[in-house]
């Protein structure tokens, strides 16, 4: 059941169109300004902006649900206010206080709660924090001043023909970025990963490149990577060289609470990926809040092609990826308190 007024998920590229609103708040002064709420429309910025030149920008990327009972739900809200409050520190901008980027984000989603499309669609979120500073001499000084933001965006699959197994292209020389970064979320991780995805797709067909310099597995361009098979998930332990995706730790935890043994290793390597995706049982998947949990079929290293197990999507990927979407629409019990619901104003 859907309440009347959910649209479905606009049928266009995920993240290309928006709702109507958005909420700002500018800091300069070591102060935030009241955050506004506003229609999204385009800002003015000057051509020195320091974020143009030096990058001092983050960003959070989370859902709001509607559930089957019509209620909207945000998803792991406080993990992701954490998250971009870490992000903020490492990148040496003001770290926005935990309530009111909380209250920014709940705001929005209720501002746009009839712009909430009907499940599998969802409302995807975009906090962003940018150093607003005009002053191209500020390279080895952060901004004095910063704008915060969410704008939202209705969307469907990430992954262009819904649920199919995924073909990723191993890369075992370059990392994903900068190794001490890469728990970071800020664009510039996003595009030093464009390079190498791009000639992946175009000269070996892959979705998406799995980097693993020196044999060590991290992640991909925007998602992070599981093995999985009928008794286990088998994934990299968090280091600083990766995003610490919080699908990733909701999946672990819903693993973990449906009976499979939970491995977070030290060092997963591309050896032990193709020994694993040489059993019939074995899956692997990638993991996100876009992605949400999306099957791989099929590895390419040095230009040969395995099939990970059957080369399809895996029924253990297709259960826990249900486990965690029936959770987001309120199809079952949320004992770890992760769904925020929004009323209107
Ligand atoms: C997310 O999963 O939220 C991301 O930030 C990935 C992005 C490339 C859409």
């Amino acid at each position: 059941m859907t309440t009347p007024s959910a649209p479905p998920a606009p049928n266009a590229p995920f993240g290309s169109v928006f709702a109507s609103t958005m909420v700002v708040a500018g800091w300069s002064d070591g102060e935030w300004e009241e955050p506004r709420l506003g229609p999204v429309e385009p800002f003015s910025l000057h051509p020195a902006t320091h974020v143009l030149h030096y990058g001092s920008a983050c960003f959070e990327g989370l859902k709001a649900h509607r559930g089957t009972d019509g209620v909207v739900r945000v998803f792991r809200l406080d993990a992701h206010v954490r998250r971009m409050r870490t992000s903020a520190e490492i990148l040496m901008l003001p770290v926005p206080p935990a309530e009111m980027l909380t209250r920014m984000v709940l705001d929005v989603v209720a501002a746009c709660l009839d712009e909430v499309p009907a499940a599998p669609g969802s409302l995807y979120l975009r906090p962003t924090l940018i150093g607003t500073v005009p002053n191209i001499g500020a390279a080895a000084v952060p901004s004095t001043r910063a704008l915060l933001y969410v704008i939202a965006s209705p969307v469907g699959d990430y992954f262009a023909g819904g649920v199919r197994p995924l073909k990723l292209a191993l890369e075992t020389v370059r990392p994903r970025t900068t190794p001490q970064f890469g728990m970071v979320k800020s664009g510039a991780n996003y595009v030093m990963a464009l390079g190498p995805t791009m000639r992946a797709k175009q000269e070996l067909g892959a979705d998406q490149v799995l980097f693993a310099p020196g044999g060590i597995i991290q992640e991909t361009g925007a998602a992070n990577f599981l093995m999985i098979d009928p008794h286990h998930v088998i994934t990299p332990a968090l280091n600083e060289a990766f995003l610490h995706g919080v699908t990733r730790d909701s999946v672990l935890t819903l693993a973990a609470d449906l009976g499979y043994e939970v491995d977070q290793r030290d060092k997963l390597t591309v050896d032990d990926l193709v020994d694993w995706a040489s059993h019939n049982d074995a899956e692997a998947a990638l993991s996100g809040t876009a992605a949400v949990l999306a099957a791989v079929g099929t590895l390419v290293l040095d230009g040969e092609e395995l099939a990970v197990g059957t080369g399809g999507v895996g029924d253990h990927t297709l259960r826990l990826r249900k486990a965690l979407t029936d959770l987001h629409i309120g199809e079952t019990d949320d004992p770890h308190g992760w769904l925020t619901p929004v009323t209107s104003g």
